[in-house]
């Protein structure tokens, strides 16, 4: 047979040998509809993006009124009332002292502000700190920045020699770990120290390995105790998916910057917010200009993304929303019992709306294992949609899911670990 070779390269493929990819020509809730008439539930939102399903209509019509006022207009001394009303429905939900908000095109580019906002500010107060803090495991993006503040791994192997240099901390998952972490920290020259990012209380693509409360709170006490700017990295978290609006809203020490994007569109459109506070901001301001954050995008402040992120807000707002987020809560955590039993199932957690396990292989856990393949391949027959992080197998579903997709998707698993 003929393999039909597109003229797509996609991200995070080998293009040698993955199968023929889905060409989706329809979605709605959380179906995705092919051109061969396959109804796959998506059970991934569409790489975390998707939060109240796909082609949801208060986000469709939000966005077609949009497109007929304006779509898009330089952010450089303009501006649009869209901008405005996103920044107002995003401070009813973020923290008080979250002031200010810098657009940018996503979540590696979020994180490229937040990095750069920490050290000028540090500079611009003539009191310079050159060093970052970051997790084991950390994932912030792709961009150098972003992979300088990430685990060196296969994602940047290639790239090692030209990143910048990075104090990792362990990761606290083990109480051995948890201890050596803040052994780490009270060790440092903290005044050296411009900042730590921190994905809250799950890394995504690290394989959602999950941490506590308690520890995320030791570490954002500390870093507030030596002013060490703290850069909540809630790209993946942020807008439900912890079970509360933001993962930091577990914590009482609140960041100093918050990165988002993902589903602050809904997933409709592309869109990435730095938001920081008074002070960071105020540090930028000065008769000279070199004082400024050099920093943009073309696209930055879009008017369409931001009406969608508006409309998306309104969704976050609705009741529906928080019946559906606790619907799931409650159906992963049934299930989740029901897991513990297999002995295939190793460390079967859960975080609100994220679900995840490992599944036992002979090879190490990772990114790399063989046989996430074959795992992807048979949610796939079985019209599913997980893309397991290596052997680790996890579901986070758009809200919107019902009850029989739910149930649809613990079978397939419960028939995979059976199998
Ligand atoms: C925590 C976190 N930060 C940053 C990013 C990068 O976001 P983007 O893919 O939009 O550049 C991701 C993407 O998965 C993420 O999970």
């Amino acid at each position: 047979m003929e393999v039909k070779q597109s003229k797509i390269w996609q991200p995070y493929t080998q293009m040698q040998t993955a199968p023929e990819s889905i060409n989706i020509t329809k979605a709605k809730d959380e179906f995705l509809f092919s051109e061969n008439g396959d109804k796959i539930i998506d059970g991934i939102s569409s790489w975390w993006v998707n939060l109240f399903g796909h082609c949801h209509p208060h986000i469709a019509q939000k966005l077609q009124e949009q497109t007929k006022a304006l779509e898009q207009v330089i952010f450089s001394g303009f501006h649009h009332p869209k901008a405005e009303e996103l920044c107002d429905k995003l401070s009813e939900f973020l923290p008080k002292n979250q002031t200010k908000f810098f657009f940018t095109d996503n979540g590696s580019t979020a994180v490229e502000a937040a990095l750069k906002m920490c050290l000028q500010y540090f500079i611009n107060i003539e009191a310079p700190r050159n060093k970052i803090l970051a997790l084991d495991g950390a994932y912030h993006g792709d961009t150098f920045g972003a992979m300088s503040v990430s685990e060196r791994g296969a994602f940047t192997e290639p790239f090692h020699r030209l990143l910048f240099d990075v104090t990792f901390l362990p990761f606290p998952n083990t109480s051995k770990n948890e201890t050596a972490l803040l052994e780490k920290l009270d060790s440092l020259d903290t005044s050296e120290y411009a900042a730590i990012i921190v994905e809250p209380l799950i890394q995504g693509s690290a394989g959602m390995r999950m941490y506590s409360k308690e520890m995320l709170e030791k570490i954002f006490a500390f870093c507030k105790s030596k002013g060490i700017l703290i850069i909540a990295d809630e790209v993946f978290t942020g807008f439900g998916r912890t079970g509360k609006v933001f993962a930091t809203d577990y914590v009482k020490t609140k960041p100093d910057i918050y990165c988002l994007s993902k589903g602050i569109t809904g997933g409709f459109l592309p869109m990435g917010m730095t938001t920081t506070t008074e002070e960071i901001y105020n540090a930028f301001l000065s008769d000279t200009k070199t004082k400024m954050l050099f920093h943009g995008h073309s696209y930055t402040g879009n008017a369409l993304s931001c009406a969608a992120a508006c409309a998306s807000m309104d969704l976050m707002k609705d009741t529906e929303t928080t019946v559906n987020i606790k619907r799931i809560v409650s159906a992963h955590s049934i299930f989740l019992e029901s897991l513990k039993k297999y002995k295939k199932v190793e460390w079967a957690r859960q975080l609100g709306t994220i679900l995840a396990f490992e599944l036992k292989t002979e090879e190490t856990s990772g990114y790399l294992n063989s046989k996430r393949d074959e795992i992807y391949n048979f949610f796939i027959s079985k019209n599913i949609l997980l893309r397991p992080l290596g052997n680790t197998i996890y579901f986070l579903p758009p809200y919107c899911i019902s009850d029989e997709s739910l149930k649809k998707v613990y079978t397939a698993i419960t028939q995979l670990i059976n199998q």
